[in-house]
């Protein structure tokens, strides 16, 4: 077994704050998302799966949040009901420990015992890290898709970007 120096539970809505300053440090990459801000708990918790939002925590100090993922619906319609879409951010000081690997592979299982199919993953092609971290969980890049959005800030502010789209299969649910 491997011995970690985090646990993983389900989000609390007091995490929020931690959450979404998460987010923000890993916005100011400029190559995690093309988002300039984080959400309100109200958009966030409308969002996201809220059942599949999980936090990774420092074990030596519980209070103290190292990263999040999540996943959320990427349709509306019903037939693609068990298709999502992941979102994952760890703090600068919780990278590099495994934390993102454990994280993903959580949600994975977890949405594989929803009855789920399929997850998603938008990544920058410029963002090596993440599409490391999603090829080591399974995922595999399907396409780039062309000009999605203009990025407003960051080194590519300005610059409408491309946008690489991976997928994680499921089992099937009978
Ligand atoms: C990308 C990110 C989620 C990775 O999280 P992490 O906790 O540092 O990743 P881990 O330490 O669990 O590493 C998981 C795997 O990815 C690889 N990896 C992670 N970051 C990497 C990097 N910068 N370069 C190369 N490989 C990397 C690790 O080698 C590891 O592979 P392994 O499990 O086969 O050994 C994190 O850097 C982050 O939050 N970045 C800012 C926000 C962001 O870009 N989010 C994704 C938006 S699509």
């Amino acid at each position: 077994m491997v011995e970690r120096d985090f646990t993983i539970r389900p989000i609390r809505e007091g995490d929020f704050p931690q959450v979404r300053a998460i987010y923000e440090l890993g916005l100011e990459t400029g190559h995690a998302s093309y988002e300039t801000t984080g959400p309100t708990w109200e958009q966030f918790s409308t969002s996201k799966i809220m059942d599949t939002v999980l936090v990774a925590a420092e074990k030596e100090d519980p209070d103290f949040i190292l990263g999040w993922v999540s996943a959320a619906p990427i349709s509306t319609r019903q037939v693609f009901h068990g298709v999502v879409e992941d979102s994952i951010y760890i703090h600068p000081q919780g990278q590099g420990r495994g934390v993102g690997g454990s994280l993903l592979s959580t949600l994975i299982e977890l949405c594989e015992s929803r009855g789920m199919w399929a997850i998603h993953s938008w990544i920058f092609p410029e963002n090596e890290g993440s599409a490391k971290l999603h090829a080591s969980r399974g995922f595999q890049k399907v396409g780039t898709m062309h000009q999605m959005a203009r990025m407003t800030y960051g080194e590519l502010a300005g610059e409408w970007r491309d946008c690489d789209l991976w997928e994680r299969l499921l089992a099937t649910p009978e």
